[in-house]
């Protein structure tokens, strides 16, 4: 499997490139407007042939590359079930599994940060967690119909029961970590290790984060792809 981690710094976002190296068919997770370009050059030099766009969420910090690049390829748009994005070519359910040639990516729907999130477990051992799980973190809960008890029972229920060597690649980090496991992170994440429910529904409750700066940009042009004139105003 060709698996790639490509980082946007301007918003801490992770893409992930996954490909069949046999097939050369391949598929973006949470691509970002802004690195279209970037992504596309690495398929083309590969040799990729890509199949699918798919997003774990509707993002409020950045602008989904989808939109871009179905023009560029003949690539379909993947968003979950509950997304409000009617631009989408298909919807996928909780345990969905599409293939990339000979891969396989199953959805894990992950409630929580916002109320369509999906965690995407590729050939069942590299898990993107979006932004339920992060590394030593989560997903914020206090916009877009996020729920702090919802992400817990998704996390603890859907990502913590799968093997702890399931390698953990996050929608974002902060702080310049890549990979992690699920063993990992059920023994030393701090908004869960030896909290109950209730304690962390009160921590998250409690965060006083500020809006992301791209917020009212970003939640209505993903809500249609990614297919809007792009604003100046990046901060
Ligand atoms: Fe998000």
């Amino acid at each position: 499997m060709i698996f790639r981690q490509l980082f946007d710094q301007d918003t801490w976002t992770y893409t992930y490139l996954i490909a069949d190296p046999e097939t050369k068919e391949a598929a973006l997770v949470d691509p970002v407007i802004e690195q279209v370009e970037r992504d596309w050059k690495l398929i083309q030099e590969l040799g990729l042939n890509l199949k699918y766009c798919l997003e774990t969420h509707i993002h409020a910090d950045h602008i989904t590359g989808t939109g871009k690049l179905r023009e560029l390829t003949a690539c379909q748009g993947i968003v979950p079930e509950q997304a409000t994005a009617e631009c989408a070519d298909r919807k996928i359910r909780d345990r969905e599994v599409v293939k990339v040639g000979n891969i396989e990516i199953e959805a894990i729907a992950t409630p929580g940060h916002t109320s369509c999130h999906t965690a995407y477990l590729v050939n069942g051992n590299h898990l993107l967690t979006g932004d339920a799980l992060f590394i030593r973190g989560c997903g914020r809960t206090d916009f877009q119909l996020g729920n702090p008890g919802v992400q817990y029972d998704s996390i603890t229920q859907r990502l913590f029961t799968l093997p702890d060597a399931t390698l953990v690649y996050p929608g974002h980090d902060y702080r310049g970590h890549t990979v992690s496991t699920i063993g990992e992170e059920k023994q030393l994440n701090p908004r869960f290790a030896g909290h109950t429910r209730e304690q962390f529904i009160e921590l998250m409750n409690n965060l006083n984060l500020p809006n992301p700066k791209k917020i009212m940009e970003a939640v209505p042009a993903n809500s249609v792809c990614g297919k809007v004139a792009k604003s100046t105003s990046a901060s």
